[in-house]
C-alpha cells in the first residue's frame, strides 16, 4: 500500500526492478500458515503475487491497496480487491488473519493502522507482518538527507517512511490488544541492478515539488555518496534492507 502521493505506481516497472519484494516474502507467508477456509485480508496487496501465493492454501484473500493500477492488476490475478487505505479499512469482526509485506513502513500513522488491523481482525485472529524497521535503508535516507542539507531550494527533506524497532512496535501493537508471539529484525542486503532504478521508483513522493532537473541532481548526488557505501565492484549494487517481522493475535 502506497501513501496518497506515491499511489500511482506502475505495476511493470515496480515488479521488473522490486520482483525481489515478493520473492523473499514467502518466509512470512509460512508465518502466516494459511489455513483451507480462512478468509485473510492482504494489506498493502501491490499486483496480488503474494495473495496468489496465500490462496494456494485454500484461504480466501480479500487485497486492499491505495493504488488503483495495483488492484487492477491485481483482479486480473483473479484476487477480489479494493481500493483503500489501511488507515480506513471498511471491515470489523471479518477476518481470521491480516497480512501485509513491505506496506507498513509507509504508513506514518502507524497506530491508526493498528486499530483498524484489530477491528477487521476476528477475536483470536493474527497479524502477520513484515516492513521496514530500525535502521532499514539508513544509508539511504542519509544520503537525501545530506543532499536536500546541501541544496536549501530543495525545501525540507521530510521522512515519508516509518521505521520502528522492536521495542516501539511491540508496544503499539500490545496498547490495541495484541498479544506479540514474534517479533524480530532481520537485516537483509538485497541485491539491486541500479540504486538509481530503486530511487527513480520510491522517492516521487518525496521529490515532487521539484523541478526535472533539480530531481536529476538529486538523484545523481544521491548515487555518488551511495557508490562507496552500497555498491561492490564484484557485486554490484545492495539496498541496506532491514525488516521488521511480526506474528501478533488480537485479544477484544
Ligand atoms: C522497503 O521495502 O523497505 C522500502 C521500500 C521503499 C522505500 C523505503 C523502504
Amino acid at each position: 500500500m502506497k501513501t496518497e502521493e506515491t499511489n500511482r505506481w506502475n505495476p511493470k516497472a515496480y515488479k521488473k526492478h522490486t520482483g525481489f519484494v515478493s520473492e523473499l516474502a514467502l518466509p512470512v507467508v509460512d508465518l502466516l500458515a494459511p489455513q483451507h477456509g480462512e478468509k485473510i485480508l492482504d494489506a498493502g496487496c501491490g499486483d496480488g503475487t503474494l495473495a496468489v501465493e496465500i490462496e494456494k492454501s485454500g484461504a480466501k484473500v480479500i487485497g486492499v491497496d491505495m493504488s488503483s493500477q495495483m488492484i487492477e492488476a491485481c483482479r486480473e490475478k483473479g484476487i477480489e480487491a479494493y481500493v483503500a487505505s489501511v488507515t480506513e479499512l471498511p471491515y470489523h469482526d471479518s477476518f481470521d488473519a491480516v497480512f501485509s509485506n513491505a506496506t507498513l513502513h509507509w504508513v506514518k500513522d502507524a497506530k491508526t493502522a493498528v486499530q483498524q488491523i484489530a477491528s477487521a481482525l476476528k477475536n483470536g485472529g493474527r497479524f502477520v507482518c513484515e516492513f521496514g524497521g530500525e535502521g532499514n535503508v539508513f544509508a539511504i535516507v542519509s544520503a537525501m538527507q545530506e543532499v536536500f542539507d546541501k541544496h536549501p531550494e530543495f525545501g525540507t527533506f521530510d521522512n515519508p517512511w516509518f521505521f520502528p524497532s522492536i521495542r516501539e512496535y511491540k508496544a503499539l501493537l500490545e496498547s490495541e490488544g495484541f498479544e506479540v508471539r514474534y517479533i524480530a529484525l532481520i537485516p537483509r542486503p538485497t541485491p539491486m541492478d541500479d540504486i538509481k532504478n530503486w530511487l527513480d521508483i520510491f522517492t516521487n513522493g518525496l521529490t515532487k515539488d521539484l523541478t526535472k532537473e533539480q530531481r536529476d541532481i538529486f538523484v545523481a548526488e544521491c548515487v555518488e555518496i551511495l557508490r562507496p557505501i552500497l555498491y561492490h565492484d564484484s557485486k554490484g549494487w545492495s539496498v541496506d534492507y532491514v525488516r521488521l517481522r511480526v506474528e501478533a493475535v488480537v485479544r477484544k
